[in-house]
């Protein structure tokens, strides 16, 4: 089985090393001619843990190009791994989705034989089945369930972990357009994560609602330790640390993201959480758990600041430490760090920030008023208050000291 990977960024570069580590024949396809060299040289374009490894190891069965007849041609199976970036409603938009299926639609005019188009990006309940699917057969001449398969399969990984995410997930869904489809899916998805993950088959919208679905659950959760958090900043005596433990012993809840501490942050878990609710509003109804999960986190960053107020007044030196979203990665996006620097400047106080990884992103969003650092030595012996935003394995080794 040949494949096609269209998208070669954080997920669709570490996509493609991963199905060659796992024997298929790949071709990643890219409108960024960058990404396109950097694979067809053997190099990672995105950084991440393993793809390095995985794209020498496997450079055999590699190669990319900028051309669309070429890639997909000589191919049984098109990924679709390309941005759907959030509009101002807070949707998810299809148009480079939409770019893509164009192109590959229009390659499959001289395509002979079964074909499956995979969309791997995060789509809005009702995109698959509803205006790609139209767009994938009226570019291709061809009606989906015959020569045509059509399946959703999002990725639940998470940045810095992402190989090993592809390789051991939880599970594996699928949104199938017809069994064949779902079928064909199953057996590349079988030689990549082996025989004892869960495999969940269903029709693309209802695997389009659990994919947000997911992370709306673990958002939820989040915020409502967070909420445990503001109530016993007010209350004498009560620790939320001591009361998400005790829940968690709960096999009903479970204790997995439940720990009071920062809002969430990066690429997913706020859009995801914030598109759910459009989702429920489409479907003329108020997912009103989703819009409590956003506005409990929107607020954690006001909390910390008045935290920090309790110790330092406006004038004195904050040290932020951590400004990527989670450990390993240098992705800022929705960052905490980032959102309390910048509240904290804001309220007339210095700051000092590191991070292990972080620094460029930060600096072109953070600009001149805040003080980088290289070594966290250099934050803590000018700082009044230390605020450790990401749990980073450095500061685990250098806070021990303390
Ligand atoms: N980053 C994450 O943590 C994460 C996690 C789960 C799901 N997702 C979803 O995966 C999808 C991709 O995310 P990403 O982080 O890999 O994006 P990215 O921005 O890192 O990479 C996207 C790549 O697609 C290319 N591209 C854009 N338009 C194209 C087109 N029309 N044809 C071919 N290539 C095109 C870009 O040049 C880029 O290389 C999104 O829908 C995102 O929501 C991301």
């Amino acid at each position: 089985m040949r494949i096609s990977v269209v998208g070669l960024g954080k997920l669709g570069a570490p996509l493609l090393a991963v199905l060659a580590s796992r024997g298929f024949e790949v071709c990643g396809i890219d409108v960024d001619q960058r990404s396109v060299d950097a694979i067809n040289a053997r190099t990672a374009p995105v950084v991440e843990p393993h793809l390095q490894e995985l794209l020498t190891a496997h450079s055999e069965r590699i190669r990319a190009t900028t051309d669309w007849q070429a890639g997909i041609a000589g191919t049984d199976i098109t990924c679709i791994i390309v941005p759907t970036p959030s509009g101002a409603d807070g949707a998810f938009k299809n148009d480079f989705v939409l770019d893509a299926i164009e192109q590959i639609g229009s390659a499959l005019r001289s395509k002979t034989g079964y074909h499956l188009v995979v969309v791997h990006s995060t789509t809005m309940p009702g995109s698959v089945d509803g205006p790609i699917r139209e767009h994938l057969e009226a570019c291709s001449g061809r009606r989906v369930g015959s020569d045509l398969g059509l399946c959703y399969n999002p990725e639940f990984i998470a940045l810095g972990n992402v190989v090993e995410g592809l390789l051991n997930p939880d599970f594996v869904l699928i949104g199938e357009s017809d069994e064949r489809a779902g079928d064909v899916l199953v057996d590349m998805c079988r030689r990549v994560v082996g025989g004892s993950v869960p495999i969940s088959r269903m029709n693309p919208v209802n695997a389009e609602l659990t994919k947000i679905s997911v992370n709306t659950y673990v958002t939820m959760k989040i915020s409502f330790a967070n909420m445990l958090g503001e109530i016993c900043d007010n209350l004498a005596g009560a620790d939320a640390d001591i009361v998400t433990r005790a829940i968690g012993q709960d096999t009903r809840i479970g204790g997995k993201y439940l720990k009071g501490g920062t809002g969430y942050g990066g690429p997913c878990f706020p859009r995801d959480t914030i598109a759910f609710a459009v989702a429920a509003q489409r479907a003329n109804t108020d997912a009103v758990l989703a819009t409590a999960t956003h506005t409990v986190n929107q607020r954690q960053v006001d909390r910390l600041v008045k935290l920090v107020g309790e110790h330092a007044d406006p004038g004195e030196t904050v040290a932020v430490m951590g400004l990527s979203y989670k450990p390993g990665t240098n992705v800022i996006e929705e960052s905490q760090g980032i959102l309390l620097a910048a509240a904290l400047m804001k309220a007339g106080y210095r700051v000092v920030v590191h991070d292990p990884a972080a620094i460029d992103a930060a600096r072109a969003v953070l600009g001149p008023n805040a003080s980088f650092v290289a070594e966290p030595e250099e934050a803590i012996s000018i700082a009044s208050v230390v605020v450790i935003m990401v749990p980073w394995p450095e500061y685990r080794e250098f806070f021990s000291a303390y």
